[in-house]
């Protein structure tokens, strides 16, 4: 099995120390842990928003931090754990991603196509702030899978929807990840979650690697 991400003796402030750890390409990896434990700061270094104090990262192979950091969003990408929403539509908030990537636009088809992905039933002309948290959440998510990354952090995806939304959104994202062969790394307090949709688990705490499962294949 091969890895998107390698970590090698990670140190960052008093927040993650971690000997090892590795994350494998094109699976399903939930990273859990108590609130406080460090998932957020872990999928920012990922990504490069922050830089470890000491030890290496590696990506598909290469030194993270010697990869240009504007070309490493571009195939990684991190969906925060509160959405960001800009002023204007619906439209011009899922096009905003493709702006920040610098990917060409895409035909209104398309977005709507992601808009199912996600179960938002809104108008494309909507003003993006009359939305609801959840809905708010959704539109974030539509907005990265547009950019159509190899890696996608995402923190708490599901944290504003009700349970039965939850369960379609994370069918959807799954299964998208799976047949597109796409390396998707979820932060989740929920355990069962994790269980239910992970190849690999990640549980953190205070900052540490407390175990890695490999989640068997129901065959
Ligand atoms: N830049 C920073 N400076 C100082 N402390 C920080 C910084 N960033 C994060 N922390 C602290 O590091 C710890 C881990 O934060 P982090 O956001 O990674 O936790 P988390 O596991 O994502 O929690 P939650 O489940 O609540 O989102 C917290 O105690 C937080 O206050
Ligand atoms: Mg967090």
């Amino acid at each position: 099995m091969m890895d998107a991400f390698i970590l090698q003796a990670i140190k960052y402030m008093d927040i993650l120390d971690i000997a090892e750890l590795k994350i494998p390409l094109q699976k399903v990896t939930c990273l859990l842990g108590e609130s406080g434990s460090g998932k957020t700061t872990l999928l920012r270094l990922l990504n490069h928003l922050i830089s470890p104090d000491s030890g290496k990262i590696y990506f598909m192979g290469e030194d993270l931090s010697e990869l240009n950091p504007v070309e490493l969003r571009r195939r990684v990408v991190m969906l925060p754990q509160t959405p960001v929403v800009f002023p204007g539509s619906v439209e011009e908030n899922l096009l905003q991603g493709l702006v920040y990537s610098e990917k060409p636009q895409v035909p209104p088809e398309k977005l709507t196509m992601v808009m199912e992905k996600v179960k938002l039933s809104k108008e494309l002309h909507t003003p993006a702030g009359v939305l609801s948290g959840g809905e708010k959440q959704r539109l974030a998510l539509a907005r990265i899978l547009l950019m159509d990354p190899d890696v996608f952090l995402l923190d708490e995806p599901s944290s504003a929807l009700d349970e039965l939304t939850e369960k379609l959104i994370l069918d959807s994202l799954t299964e998208y990840a799976r047949s597109q062969g796409k390396t998707l790394i979820m932060v989740t307090h929920n355990r069962r979650m994790g269980d239910f949709y992970a190849d690999y688990t990640v549980f953190l705490e205070k900052g540490h690697i407390q175990k890695t499962a490999e989640v068997a294949a129901c065959e």
